[in-house]
């Protein structure tokens, strides 16, 4: 692949243009006022997320790619925009012309092995019992071909001997991962005796291959290519190659978990189908999707399994989509994630125990029905957070509503937002006035979920703040402030890691005469002495210094309470929907209580941020 297209897969228009042009969605594109042009009042200027191209049809009429944008954009020729945009795609532009030709030769043994294994699947007699097994799945003949479907012999030189003939080094032929070797320098093949499906990546090249047990003696089942030079099983999907024009146009991607799943899909004449490679779907996999499509389904067995896989991928998918792709840099150090959720995904839910290809091979309109009728995520996600929970209790449907909330929370759109706080509210068999209350806090608290697993980045500025990372880092940087700010107690943090950060760094302070950061990393245990070490990293990138600093820090402890504190008001608010009499006076207090608590942590940041508006702040 040449730099300019790794560059162009790796980065989004839409993104790279929002930073400076305001764009509001409409249809399959986007839509603002152009910026090459002056004395716009109407948006003539659509960014095309699926070309990933631009266009003015205003007065300008001027068009063209990521790099025609940043080109008139920053007003650069194509070298420098080239590397802008190389170094925001964190690829790099020297290329080793050697490594190239390498990958060349390491698809092509790829190659060559599939047809050797698509011929003796054909022509061997030892391979009838192989034939008679497709048959026996439905695997039809045009099938073989377009999959390239294979027989590798039960024998330890086959493929070897067949490849060194076609003039391949035995070296290159084991880093195709088609040969195994041990320290006396003997060379067998790895797969014997085995099925095989080629994989191939997005442009069709062969770089790997599933191999299928054809007996029970034979272990693992499927057996596959190790990672290598040009595969990484992680960010293959297979089937793509044949999936991608299909998926683009009926703008649904299915994501099913086995090969014989999506050649029997295709066969069957339902081309958006692509498999994970029996791993959970990884952040990787969904953003070569994304391209195509904004809409996923995953075809999971309804058995637990298939529950907790879907989870498990959801998470993934959250995490993948609900950012666009990429983190965004924003400065040396410092990464926003600022998008929201912007995908759609359903969870299209099989008969217990049965594949995909067994749906569709008996009858495949009950495969079209189970596609159309996917369950959105969300409608899927009540039902799982709400399996362990007794939604007949006040304290069930408060967790529920706890669980739940965040996460409607972030989706985009207004209409199906209160959809489903609609969802909750029935569920719960609540107010809807007040589930959409509750949700208006949590829209107002500008702190982003944390998404489970989500890789953990430098802390963000406010204001799309964690203000408890926020505020470790600005105490790091102004240690001499930090017994200002002591007032906060380890409840106010919910995060169990910042938490303990916070206990230890105030302990410490207090203890010692010169707060010495070093001093008191080399106290904690490895994980979160980890932690420690990235925040004080981000700490080097705060600027604020002094007076400004005190404030910065104490407004960020105010905020911190206000969450916290807000947090509890929500829940209070459920426990009071359903309390009995006697508890209501209880809980009211409290509420009481709590709002009080709110209203000084108001007042006391209003103040810092009074004060602060005065100074002027570095960007
Ligand atoms: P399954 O065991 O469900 O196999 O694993 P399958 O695809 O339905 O195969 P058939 O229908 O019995 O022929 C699902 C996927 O998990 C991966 C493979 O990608 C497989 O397609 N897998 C499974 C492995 O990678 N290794 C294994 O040992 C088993
Ligand atoms: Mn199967």
């Amino acid at each position: 692949m040449s730099v300019v297209d790794e560059i162009k897969q790796k980065l989004d228009l839409v993104d790279l243009v929002s930073q400076t042009v305001k764009l509001r969605k409409s249809g399959r594109s986007y839509a603002g006022l152009c910026p090459f042009h002056s004395n716009t009042r109407t948006p003539a200027f659509y960014v095309f997320p699926e070309t990933q191209t631009w266009h003015c049809f205003g007065a300008c009429g001027m068009g063209g790619d990521i790099f025609t944008f940043v080109m008139k954009r920053d007003n650069l020729d194509f070298g420098d925009a080239l590397k802008i945009l190389a170094e925001r795609a964190g690829v790099s532009l020297h290329r080793d012309p050697q490594q190239e030709s390498d990958s060349k030769r390491l698809v092509e043994i790829n190659q060559t092995a599939a047809a050797y294994f698509n011929y003796q699947l054909k022509h061997h007699a030892e391979a009838e019992r192989v034939r008679a097994y497709l048959r026996k799945r439905q695997i039809n003949s045009l099938s073989i071909e377009t999959f390239q479907i294979g027989y590798a012999l039960n024998s330890y030189n086959a493929l070897l001997e067949h490849l060194k003939t076609k003039g391949f080094a035995v070296s290159d032929i084991e880093r195709a991962g088609l040969a195994s070797s041990n320290e006396d320098g003997r060379v067998w093949d790895r797969f014997r005796g085995r099925l095989m499906f080629p994989i191939r990546n997005r442009r069709g090249e062969y770089i790997a291959f599933g191999a299928r047990a054809l007996s029970d003696d034979q272990q693992p089942k499927y057996l596959n290519s190790p990672d290598s030079p040009i595969f990484s099983k992680s960010d293959t999907l297979y089937g793509l190659d044949l999936a991608k024009d299909v998926i683009r146009a009926e703008n649904l991607a299915i994501i099913v978990e086995g090969y014989t799943d999506v050649i029997i899909a295709h066969q069957e004449g339902f081309k958006n189908v692509v498999a994970s490679l029996g791993t959970a779907l990884t952040e990787k996999q969904l953003s070569q999707l994304a391209r195509l499509t904004k809409r996923y389904a995953l075809a999971l067995d309804a058995d637990e399994a298939g529950a907790t896989a879907t989870e498990r991928g959801l998470n993934l998918a959250r995490q993948a989509l609900s950012y666009k792709n990429a983190p965004v840099p924003v400065g040396p150090g410092l990464i926003a994630f600022k998008e929201r959720l912007d995908a759609e995904l359903l969870i299209l839910e099989l008969p217990p125990g049965r594949d995909p290809d067994q749906v569709i091979l008996e009858n495949a309109e009950t495969w079209r029905a189970l596609a159309q009728n996917a369950t959105p995520l969300l409608d899927y996600y009540f039902s799982a957070q709400a399996r362990d929970l007794d939604l007949n209790s006040a304290q069930g449907k408060s967790e529920l509503a706890k669980r739940i909330l965040p996460i409607i929370a972030q989706v985009k759109d207004n209409v199906q937002r209160e959809h489903y706080a609609q969802v909750l509210a029935r569920r719960t068999r609540s107010d809807e006035r007040v589930i959409l209350d509750q949700l208006r806090t949590f829209e107002k608290s500008d702190a982003p979920l944390r998404v489970n697993q989500a890789p953990r980045a430098t802390p963000l500025k406010p204001p799309a703040a964690r203000y408890d990372e926020y505020l470790i880092a600005l105490a790091l940087h102004a240690p001499d402030y930090i017994a200002r700010v002591d007032f906060l107690t380890p409840e106010d943090f919910n995060d169990p890691m910042l938490r303990q950060l916070w206990t230890t760094l105030t302990r410490y302070n207090s203890a010692t005469a010169a707060f010495d950061a070093a001093a008191w990393l080399a106290q904690l245990n490895s994980a979160t002495r980890a932690e420690g070490e990235r925040l004080r990293q981000a700490a080097k990138e705060i600027q604020f210094e002094g007076g400004e600093a005190l404030r910065e820090l104490e407004a960020a402890a105010y905020r911190l309470r206000l969450q916290r504190f807000q947090n509890e008001l929500t829940q209070l608010r459920f426990l009071l929907e359903e309390a009995s009499a006697e508890e209501q006076v209880e809980l009211t207090q409290r509420v009481i209580l709590v709002s009080g608590w709110i209203a000084t942590a108001k007042r006391a940041l209003d103040t810092r941020t009074l004060l602060s508006a005065h100074v002027s702040r570095r960007p």
